[in-house]
């Protein structure tokens, strides 16, 4: 679809993605596929990362200030939080906080759960924060699904170190699987289906799909909130009013730390470059 089509009678929109670090690429290269005509700020909040072992309160203030500086300093117009455990934990506040709309994954990924799963059992991972909400439990259960949630801390700091291909990444993985797999049995679970509950963990898929018996669908929460974002944003396009800004690169990358690891590390997830990421300073 062109960008005329998708926006009629206006300029594409500014989208602002925003993640702890870099697994939120994973949702910004699904929604450049469906919107190239878009621009996008990308912000990492890779100093205060990870947010998956901090409680509500702190992942609320971080994610907030995260999006006012999207929304405020880089224009976005929309803004998708292409981070589970900022999703399951805060999106009531960043909504409340947020004047233009925010799209979360968590409800996005439970719809496409609810597309794959022929048994109505799936399997979640994600980290030990976005677990103990329970968001994705709810969510399934609000779909007719019985789903058993696993969190799996080690895997974010394996992504971010680039270790996405790695033996021990794999042995990580088997190891965790097993264990949600031996519980789910316990159960009486037939799950059929394994959520990526961390935007993190697309970048283990080849890895996680070794893992996984034969025949369980895997579902990336990244392709699931594009595809949300994409509808969601021809509902509002009427209302979005602000001009494209020319003079803005269409790619704009943020990190609150570790910007020439970011570069690096950010090209390869992201399958082109990322070009230069510039230091945000968002406070402590
Ligand atoms: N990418 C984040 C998510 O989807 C997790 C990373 C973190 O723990 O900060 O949950």
């Amino acid at each position: 679809m062109s960008s005329a089509e998708q926006f009629p009678g206006i300029a594409p929109p500014t989208i602002g993605v925003f993640d702890s670090g870099f697994g939120g690429l994973t949702v910004l290269r699904a929604l450049l596929r469906r919107l190239p005509q878009a621009q996008f700020a990308f912000l990492g909040d890779t100093a205060r990362l990870p947010y998956g072992s901090k409680s509500r309160r702190t992942i609320a203030r971080y994610a907030v200030e995260s999006v006012q500086f999207l929304i405020r300093e880089q224009g976005a117009q929309f803004v998708v939080i292409a981070c589970n455990t900022a999703s399951a934990l805060a999106l009531d506040a960043i909504q409340a906080a947020s004047p233009v709309p925010v799209l979360g994954v968590i409800e996005p990924g439970a719809s496409a759960a609810q597309a794959a799963s022929r048994t109505g059992d799936v399997l979640v991972i994600a980290t030990d924060a976005t677990v103990k909400s329970h968001a994705y439990a709810a969510a399934c259960q609000a779909r007719g699904l019985r789903a058993l949630e696993k969190a799996c801390p080690l895997l974010v700091p394996l992504v971010e170190e680039g270790w996405t291909d790695h033996p021990v990444t794999a042995e990580v993985i088997r190891i965790y699987l097993a264990e949600l797999i031996a519980d789910a049995t316990a159960h009486g679970l037939h799950a059929d289906t394994l959520v990526l509950g961390c935007t993190h963990y697309p970048l283990l898929r080849p890895l996680i799909e070794r893992a996984v018996p034969t025949g369980m669908k895997v579902i990336d929460s990244a392709d699931a909130a594009a595809d949300a974002a994409v509808h969601l944003l021809a509902a509002h396009a009427p209302s979005i009013s602000q001009p494209v800004r020319p003079d803005q690169p269409p790619l704009r990358f943020f990190a609150t730390d570790s910007v020439d690891k970011f570069e690096r590390l950010g090209s390869r997830f992201l399958d082109r470059s990322v070009g230069k990421v510039e230091l945000v300073d968002l406070g402590g």
